[in-house]
C-alpha cells in the first residue's frame, strides 16, 4: 500500500565547482548592499570564508563578519549574531561553513524579524511570525544536511534545553553547493562528514515517515556515498568526489527533513554531548549495530543498503544480514573503524546515555519503536 504524504522544500539549490562566484549577482539583483557572514573561526583561519567574501567585496557588496558561533549553536550565539544583524542593517545573511554556521544563521535573521530572544522559539513561548532577512548557505563540509532544511538545533546551556526551532523564513532562500571549497577537508574529517551524510539518508530511508520520494532522495545520496567517499577521503582534490559528495549531502538533508531520523541518531546525541565526541563519527560506530538491530522490520531496504555498498549475493534475507557488517569494513578502511569505548565511552555512563537517548521524539520514528532495551542493544553493540 501506499500512506498518503507530501513533499515541500522551499529551497533553491544551485549546484557547481566555483559556483560561489554567482553569489554576488543573486544578491545584488535582490537590491542587496550588505550583508552579514555568518561563519566560525576555523572557516576564517582556513581561508573559506575569505575565498566568498572577497568575491562580494569585489562586487561593491559590505561584508560584516560575525564568526561566533559554538559547533553546537546556542541561544547566546544566536542573539549576538541577531544584534548584529541589527546594528549593521545587513539585507541578507551569507552562512559559510559546516552546519552550525549555517543552523545559526537560519535563526539570526529571525530573532532580528521577531525582536526576541531566540530562547522564546525554543520554548514556545514566541513563534516566528516575521520572516527574516533572505539567508544564502555556502557549506564547506558535506555532511550535515543543514543547507537542505528549514530546522536549526539550538542549545541553551544554562537551562540544558536543546530543540530544534523552525518557521517561516528559516530555510535557505539559496543554497550554493561548490564542491572547490571542500578540497582542503583533512581525510578524517572528509570521512566523518560523509558518513553523517549517510547516516541522515540511511535513518530517513529506514524510517516509518519514509515516502516514496524521501526514498528516492535518500537512495541517490547512499549510491553517491558508496560510490565516492573512499575517493574523497583518498583524495581530496578529486573534484568528481568531493561533487559527488556535496551531492549527497544535500540529498540526505532533504531526505530527512521530510522524513525524520531514528534509533542512530538517537543515541548518538548523549553520547557526542557527555564524551564530545565528532557526530560523524559516532554515526559511523553506531550505524553497524543500526542495521543489525532494525533489520527484521525493514528487511528488503536493508538489504538495498548491503547491496549499494558492495554486497553481491544472496536473497534479501542473506544480503539484509551482511548490510551491518559491510559498513564496518567501510569504517575501518577510512579510518573509522574505533568502537566506542576505545573512544573513551564508559560502561558506567550507559544507563545515563540510554535514559537520555530515551527522551528522544526519534525514536517513535524508528522502524522498531525505540525501548530502553533497544537503545542499550545498540549502544552495547558499538563498543
Ligand atoms: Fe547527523
Amino acid at each position: 500500500m501506499f500512506d498518503p504524504f507530501q513533499y515541500f522544500s522551499p529551497i533553491e539549490f544551485a549546484f557547481g565547482a566555483g559556483r560561489r562566484s554567482e553569489i554576488p549577482g543573486r544578491l545584488a539583483a535582490r537590491g542587496v548592499e550588505r550583508v552579514l557572514v555568518v561563519t566560525d573561526a576555523g572557516i576564517v583561519n582556513a581561508g573559506i570564508a575569505e575565498q566568498v567574501e572577497r568575491l562580494l567585496i569585489e562586487a561593491g557588496i559590505g561584508v560584516e563578519r560575525f564568526t561566533d558561533v559554538k559547533s553546537n549553536p546556542t541561544v547566546e550565539n544566536v542573539d549576538a549574531g541577531a544584534a548584529m544583524l541589527t546594528a549593521t542593517r545587513a539585507q541578507a545573511l551569507v552562512a559559510i561553513g559546516g552546519g552550525s554556521p549555517i543552523d545559526a544563521a537560519k535563526i539570526i535573521g529571525a530573532a532580528a524579524a521577531n525582536g526576541c530572544s531566540s530562547h522564546a522559539f525554543m520554548t514556545g513561548e514566541r513563534k516566528i511570525e516575521i520572516a527574516g532577512v533572505p539567508l544564502v548557505a555556502v557549506p564547506t563540509t558535506a555532511g550535515s544536511g543543514a543547507e537542505s532544511a528549514k530546522v536549526s538545533v539550538l542549545v541553551d546551556h544554562a537551562t540544558g534545553e536543546k530543540k530544534g526551532v523552525f518557521g517561516p523564513g528559516t530555510a535557505p532562500w539559496l543554497t550554493v553547493l561548490d564542491p572547490e571549497l571542500m578540497v582542503g577537508l583533512p581525510p578524517w574529517l572528509t570521512a566523518a562528514t560523509g558518513i553523517d551524510a549517510l547516516s541522515h539518508a540511511l535513518e530517513a530511508y529506514l524510517g516509518r515517515a519514509a515516502s516514496p520520494i524521501s526514498d528516492a532522495l535518500a537512495e541517490q545520496s547512499m549510491r553517491l556515498v558508496a560510490g565516492y567517499v573512499e575517493r574523497a577521503v583518498e583524495n581530496g582534490r578529486d573534484l568528481e568526489a568531493r561533487s559527488a559528495m556535496t551531492i549527497a549531502s544535500a540529498l540526505g538533508g532533504l531526505a530527512k527533513e521530510q522524513s525524520g531520523l531514528g534509533i542512530l541518531h538517537a543515541v548518538a546525541m548523549p553520547v557526542g554531548y557527555l564524551y564530545d565526541l565528532h557526530h560523524g563519527y559516532l554515526c559511523a560506530a553506531l550505524m553497524p549495530a543500526t542495521l543489525d538491530c532494525n533489520r527484521s522490520a525493514a528487511l528488503a531496504k536493508t538489504a538495498w543498503i548491503g547491496r549499494a555498498f558492495g554486497v553481491s549475493d544472496g536473497d534479501d534475507e542473506t544480503a539484509a544480514a551482511q548490510a551491518g557488517s559491510t559498513i564496518r569494513a567501510l569504517n575501518e578502511r577510512i579510518g573509522l573503524g574505533a568502537g566506542l569505548r576505545e573512544s573513551g565511552v564508559r560502561d558506567e555512563d550507559h544507563d545515563r546515555i540510554v535514559a537520555d537517548a530515551m527522551t528522544s521524539y526519534l525514536l517513535k520514528n524508528n522502524p522498531i519503536t525505540g525501548t530502553p532495551e533497544l537503545c542499550r542493544e545498540v549502544l552495547v553493540a558499538s563498543l
